[in-house]
């Protein structure tokens, strides 16, 4: 059994075909699905979802890129959500400084970043992070602010060395699509140093498709083809890959 462990099906590109991409998901073999949230309404609605189909799970927060979604009640109504019992995590929540240049709203999204990992410490939930060209900033407040936490960097594109740190901490990477491609850049290397214990598979769908779906919607089947490409470099069977990814994801996330 497979486990796709970050995903968006709430995106409205799912929305005339989502139960039609849940069998798909069904038939590869994909039997749990864990969607975040990156605005309150969003979580919301990831939440929604995992009330209505049983192999759905939800994760709640506030993406990087969507700070201005956020205020001093949102972390009130992000607990609430996530009293549900199908919350497994506090995620997307991160920095992202590939589109965001200015250095006040880079300082913003590090408060509300923190503020959010006080939240997770708080409901005693694990931590779905994401980091995009900020890896640096990312890996120290992961250090200086992330006692007592545990999580995953999603969709991982750091260096093998501070992967290393990240495993130190305890977290773990999570690999997607990128893996697949031909300028995949130093992710084989990092993937083939990973203890397996720390690996856990994703799809980000829609984005990042995989090959042989590079550029098309992504949605949860694919990440078997994230699953082989993870087989073929570490020398291992689809199913070991199958079989310790899915163990990762439900030891961290507690999916039943
Ligand atoms: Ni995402």
């Amino acid at each position: 059994m497979f486990i796709d462990t970050h995903c968006h099906l709430e995106d409205e590109n799912f929305s005339d075909d989502r139960e039609k991409v849940l069998e798909r998901a069904k038939v590869a073999g994909v039997e749990r699905i864990i969607n975040f949230g990156s605005t309150l309404k969003s979580s919301a609605v990831v939440v929604e979802l995992a009330k209505n189909f049983s192999e759905l799970y939800a994760g709640v927060g506030i993406h990087p890129e969507e700070i201005d979604d956020f205020d001093e009640k949102t972390c009130a109504c992000l607990a609430e959500l996530a009293a549900e019992k199908k919350v497994v995590a506090v995620g997307e929540i991160g920095l992202d400084y590939h589109w965001e240049k200015d250095s006040a709203r880079r300082l913003l999204q590090q408060k509300i970043f923190i503020e959010q990992l006080d939240l997770a410490r708080q409901l005693n939930l694990p931590v779905c992070v994401h980091d995009r060209d900020a890896h640096g900033d990312t890996l120290k407040i992961l250090q200086t602010e992330g006692k007592n936490l545990r999580g995953v960097l999603h969709c991982y594109s750091g260096s093998l060395e501070t992967a290393q740190e990240i495993f130190k901490l305890g977290w773990l990477i999570g690999v997607d699509g990128p893996l697949t491609f031909k300028n995949s850049a130093k992710l084989p290397e990092i993937v083939k140093a990973a203890p397996r214990e720390k690996i856990l598979i994703e799809t980000d769908a829609p984005y990042l498709a995989p090959v042989p779906y590079r550029g098309k919607r992504n949605e949860p089947a694919y990440v078997v083809e994230v699953a082989k490409k993870l087989a073929a470099l570490r020398g291992e069977t689809l199913e070991e890959v199958a079989a310790y990814t899915a163990a990762n994801a439900k030891n961290l996330y507690e999916i039943l």
